[in-house]
């Protein structure tokens, strides 16, 4: 079969290596992709936003099957023009991917459904928001209603800092009309997982859970970033807990996606948070997560294809999703100076033997060389028995890899570790 995969970063690229070794996949297609992908894809020169052009390539160039892999096409509603064309799609129809493309839905729905959240205000003018943090709790959370690239989420640790998220989303528009509404929410602790399941809307089948490392530097600190590496397992996440989540939060957010005639078919990612009071949602995402999926595709044991199509088919249930019970590390290098001001165009190198462990996300090729184009360049990864020799293994790796100002975080999955041993 003919596959498309539109996107263009190291989750793209997780996505396709592993469709590549699937039986039923004949020959996939990247739009854009990267030029780290070449190897692996045909790569096509149109952007994950292009819509239209995306429509319309398809039906050209008889794709059989699409998977729709960053938020913004599906927010779009690029999987409702594909399916129009008769193209089966793995991803949301935008009126599901609303659960990430509009936090104020989010928050209701789990209010609606007694999905365990943080508590929370939706506000539709600025006065009125200044107006409740004058009395709120604080430390308090402004979140911006619509998609602000990852950047939407402001913690503010005092009522200024609130006051201020207010004035720069509400009043500067600092994320355009993603910022017309706000949600101002509890501000919770403890420790967060990534959990990303597959769901044809009404069967879920949780893959292993992850924990991303959002700051850019060591020990959590710097600014955020999209990720700077990710770790699977996550050991917070015991099979109680997943269990616990399993009844509380993840078979009533498929149930309640239904109830309101939004079926949910595609990667449903949960970010969660497990809090004193047990785990909560702290965001949904309608997609596989990045750089989660770097760690967690690699650990899948069943043909990605067959789960794939069986979720755009609505059989999940009969489907064999299983995964390796080892675990997966992987390490972001990025460019120096991420995720402010940072140059890109020098050449990548890497041994032959590296090359399948390698997630590439912000490269182009260039006269027949790789070179740098992002501020996240690529993702190295690693698998073992244990998360331990993952995490070495995945960092022995990266020192066969380099390009002039490459940074790298020195700490993936030292957390994790500590974690482990309690
Ligand atoms: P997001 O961009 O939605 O992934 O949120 C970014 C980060 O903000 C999350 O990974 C959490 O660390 C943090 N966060 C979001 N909501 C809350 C909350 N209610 N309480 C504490 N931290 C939060
Ligand atoms: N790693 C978080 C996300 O994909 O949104």
């Amino acid at each position: 079969m003919r596959v498309m995969v539109v996107g263009g970063g190291g989750r793209e690229h997780a996505i396709i290596k592993k469709l590549k070794s699937c039986a039923g996949v004949d020959e996939i297609f990247a739009l854009p992709g990267n030029g780290g992908m070449a190897n692996d894809a045909t790569l096509v020169p149109i952007g994950a936003k292009d819509i239209d052009a995306i429509a319309d390539y398809a039906k050209n160039n008889k794709i059989d099957f699409a998977v729709v892999a960053p938020d913004d096409p599906l927010v779009l509603g690029c999987v409702d023009r594909l399916e129009a064309l008769g193209i089966p799609c793995f991803g949301p129809r935008a009126n599901a991917a609303i659960i990430e493309g509009s936090k104020v839905f989010s928050k209701n729905l789990m209010k609606k459904y007694g999905i365990p959240t943080a508590e929370y205000e939706v506000f539709e003018s600025a006065d009125a928001a200044y107006e409740y943090l004058k009395t709120a709790p604080i430390p308090t959370v402004i979140k911006a209603d619509g998609l602000a690239l990852g950047k939407g989420v402001i913690i503010a640790m005092t009522r200024e800092e609130a006051i201020d998220a207010v004035k720069s989303i509400m009043s500067e528009k600092k994320f355009g009309d993603s910022g017309n509404k706000i949600v101002v929410e509890e501000f919770l602790t403890g420790p967060e997982v990534s959990v990303l399941s597959f769901t044809d809307g009404t069967t879920v089948v949780p893959m292993v859970s992850s924990m991303d490392h959002k700051r850019a530097l060591d020990n959590d600190e710097g600014l955020n970033t999209g990720g700077m590496g990710t770790v699977a397992p996550n050991p917070y996440y015991t099979s109680e807990i997943a269990n616990e989540c399993m009844e509380k939060i993840f078979l009533p957010t498929i149930r309640a996606m239904k109830a309101e005639g939004r079926e949910f078919r595609g990667c449903l990612y949960f970010g969660l948070m497990l809090t004193p009071k047990g785990p909560k949602v702290i965001e949904y995402n309608c997609r596989f997560g990045d750089p989660e999926t770097q760690v967690v595709l690699p650990l899948l044991k069943s043909d990605l294809f067959e789960i794939m199509q069986a979720v755009a088919r609505g059989t999940l249930a009969d489907c064999k999703v299983e995964f390796s019970d080892g675990a997966c590390a992987c390490v972001i290098m990025a460019s120096s100076g991420y995720p402010e001001k940072y140059e890109s165009g020098f050449e990548i190198k890497m041994a032959d033997e590296v090359q399948d462990s390698v997630y590439v996300a912000g490269a182009k090729l260039s006269d027949g060389k790789l070179l740098t184009a992002g501020g996240r360049v690529l993702g190295v990864t690693a698998t073992a028995q244990t998360l331990e020799d993952a995490i070495r293994a995945a960092y022995e790796k990266v020192e066969k890899v380099s390009f002039e100002n490459a940074f790298y975080r020195k700490d993936i999955g030292a957390r994790a570790l500590l974690a482990k041993k309690g």
